[in-house]
């Protein structure tokens, strides 16, 4: 198969799309992006890599990092991260809070902003915010196997700043009991998290340890690969879950700042990039992107 040929062509049909979605514009500090962005990177399994667009430039990863943050929560708790958080599709938006207050303050699973918001909190019980954010980029840079990998403040300040949805969800699961440390701690932690900076030929390395190929970095258990790509499949892209799944067929998971990791196991970790957003919150460039490129390559988990 030649990877290169079918990135060149995804990107060259894809790109021309005159839609590119709406910026998100909720953390002020990521409103100015330049809509016509657009990259892809892909890790195949014998560790060659292939990228097409601006595959260089950081972006935010935002909601991706939940992905990294779940990994080293499971290394830190095991099974019982299970009794604070679901593993069940939300159906809603990734900042809703409707269906706390049905289920007790224990959110529906840990990709969801108050699922996410447990899961930094329960790794918080064990450090200091700075040793955990230092963790967390210790894990996404040996991922990565790069070590050009930061947090961008003033992005976490933006965000701190607006994120009274955030402070909502966060004070209502503290009601319940759910959440251990002081609201503005763990958001503090969580909005940090999700400012990390990686571009496409960054994060489709960092996504390597979720392929469960031989030769690719091994952070976390082949069982818990398998299930990190089951939620990522199943609630990853939030209320578009269903019709990423239906589309593309692989595991993913979105970010606001208009990235997508995306596994095709044992075959290859993807990256797309472009800042525009759908109705969902995730990508539009990058799912039609993708969707085009496992057509093109013959990838689906559902064979
Ligand atoms: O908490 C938030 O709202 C953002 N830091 C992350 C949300 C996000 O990336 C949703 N994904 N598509």
């Amino acid at each position: 198969m030649d990877i290169a040929a079918i990135l060149r062509e995804v990107h060259e049909s894809v790109g021309q799309s005159a839609d590119r979605g709406a910026v998100a514009t909720y953390i002020p500090e990521l409103a100015d992006i330049d809509p016509g962005l657009f990259a892809m990177s892909v890790v195949l399994a014998d560790g060659s890599q292939h990228s097409v667009g601006d595959a260089a430039m950081p972006f935010s990863i935002q909601s991706i990092s939940k992905v990294f943050a779940l990994a080293l929560a499971l290394g830190r708790l095991g099974d019982r991260l299970w009794f604070r958080v679901g593993r069940e599709p939300s159906g809603l938006a990734f900042n809703s809070i409707l269906q706390l207050e049905h289920e007790k303050g224990i959110p529906r699973n840990p990709f969801i902003n108050a699922g996410a918001i447990v899961v930094t909190d329960a790794v918080l019980s064990h450090h200091a915010p700075r040793e955990y954010l230092g963790e967390l980029l210790r894990f996404i840079r040996t991922a990565a196997g790069d070590d050009d990998i930061h947090i961008n403040r003033a992005v976490a300040r933006s965000e701190t700043e607006s994120g009274h949805r955030n402070f909502a969800l966060a004070h209502f699961i503290r009601a319940y009991g759910n959440l251990v440390n002081p609201p503005d701690l763990t958001l503090g932690a969580y909005f940090h998290q999700c400012a990390v900076e990686m571009s496409c030929d960054q994060l489709a390395r960092a996504g390597r340890f979720l392929m469960g190929a031989p030769g690719m970095p091994r952070l976390v258990s082949p069982g818990r690969v398998r299930r990190i790509n089951a939620l990522m499949l199943t609630c990853g892209h939030y209320d578009g879950s269903g019709d990423f799944a239906f589309r593309v067929g692989l595991p993913g998971k979105s970010g606001v700042g208009g990235g997508i990791l995306v596994i095709a196991p044992g075959r290859a970790s993807i990256a797309v990039w472009s800042p525009g957003l759908n109705a969902q919150g995730n990508s539009k460039l990058g799912t039609e992107a993708v969707e085009l490129l496992a057509r093109r390559a013959g990838w689906s988990v559902f064979g």
